[in-house]
């Protein structure tokens, strides 16, 4: 049997019948090339053989240099006899590149074979990332117990940024934030910018809305620092709820439930900080605090908030007089990382699927 990928060599084209009949002068040389080409196992080796042929200096060639020599009666028969052991040789060289690209093919085919009880490998589906899986999570929560959900540009313009957040111009607190500035279409600065905080959210809905407000605005905010818990860009999700008898005992409810579902823990206390922000009074840093767990005892930092100011009151349009309430302001990397124990912040944009994917599973 022969074997597809070594096929034996043909019988040398020519070599039996009319040729070497008709050719004997010949027929020992053709048959002894043929089977040099039939016996070509790759395209190489096949050159070669032809080469040996009719090469240059092959023995085909250097009997057909003889013909000129040659008397003119026996230089026809000579011709004719030399043209039939080429096309012997030719045809011989046809047939072996024949059978070795066939080799080639089953040897590939071969090869190549796909094995169809193998599970296939579908399409790769995919997941949402971390981040956005949290800002879903607060959502969640958040309007369980009635809150609006809400956003705003982040490129902002300077007076909801600051300005109308009781920040003025010349206000220290506007340097607490290193601030991306933005030219505006025109070229000019126009007072653009990649908003600080998702604090300015506050003033453009609570213009839109009428009391009571009870909204959060999850979304990205820009500040320039970069470290290991800083990134240029990251996410807060602003809170504000106004009405006419909103107190701090509700802040203080409202956020600790907030921790307790969004940790999905009771073991965990919550602490109130005196602290500053232009836009609240009075102000307060909270903080939280689990009882178990690799963090057990350790205070750690949450969020700004406060009583809203009565001068952003007044920017939101209302009457101080007659509204009141609180606002929040939450880093979301800072929950994510305390929520999945996460120890660097950069993971969450370094986009190693290896660290994403082990939010789907
Ligand atoms: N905007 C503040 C910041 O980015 C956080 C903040 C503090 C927001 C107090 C508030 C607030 O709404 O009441 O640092």
């Amino acid at each position: 049997m022969p074997n597809p990928s070594d096929p034996s060599p043909p019988a040398p084209a020519g070599a039996g019948a009319a040729p070497s009949a008709a050719a004997p002068r010949f027929a020992a040389m053709v048959q002894r090339l043929s089977a040099e080409i039939g016996a070509a196992r790759s395209a190489p080796e096949l050159a070669n053989a032809k080469a040996r042929a009719l090469g240059k200096e092959g023995e085909l060639t250097a009997e057909m240099k003889k013909l000129g020599a040659l008397a003119p009666a026996e230089r026809a028969r000579f011709g004719r006899e030399l043209n039939e052991a080429k096309q012997a040789i030719e045809q011989a060289l046809r047939e072996r590149e024949a059978a070795l690209a066939r080799a080639d093919l089953d040897a590939r085919l071969a090869q190549e074979a796909i094995d169809v009880t193998l599970p296939g490998r579908g399409p790769g589906a995919g997941g949402l990332h971390p981040i956005t899986l949290t800002i879903e999570r607060i959502e969640a929560i958040f309007h369980s117990i009635g809150f609006d959900v809400a956003d705003g540009p982040e490129i902002e313009e300077d007076f909801f940024n600051f300005t109308a957040l009781n920040t003025p111009e010349n206000h220290p607190a506007r340097s607490m934030h290193d601030t991306f500035y933005v030219d505006a279409p025109d070229g000019k600065g126009g007072g653009l910018l990649l908003r600080t905080h998702t604090s300015p959210v506050q003033v453009r809905y609570a213009r839109a809305h009428t009391p009571p407000i009870k909204v959060i605005a999850p979304g990205k905010t820009y500040r320039v620092d970069s470290d290991a818990t800083h990134s240029p860009m990251f996410h807060q999700f602003e809170g504000l709820w106004i009405d006419e008898d909103v107190s701090f005992a509700d802040l203080k409810s409202v956020y600790a439930d907030f921790l307790r579902r969004f940790f999905e823990r009771d073991d965990l206390d919550v602490r109130f900080r005196p602290s500053y922000f232009p836009f609240t009074e009075p102000s307060a840093e909270i903080d939280m605090r689990f009882a178990d767990g690799p963090l057990a005892g350790r205070w750690l930092e949450v969020s700004g908030s406060g009583q809203v100011h009565p001068n952003v009151v007044r920017n939101f349009g209302l009457d101080p007089e007659r509204y009141i309430g609180f606002a929040f302001g939450s880093g979301i990397e800072r929950l994510a990382m305390l929520r999945y124990g996460i120890g660097d912040l950069r993971m969450f944009y370094e986009n190693d699927l290896r660290f994403l994917q082990q939010f789907n599973r």
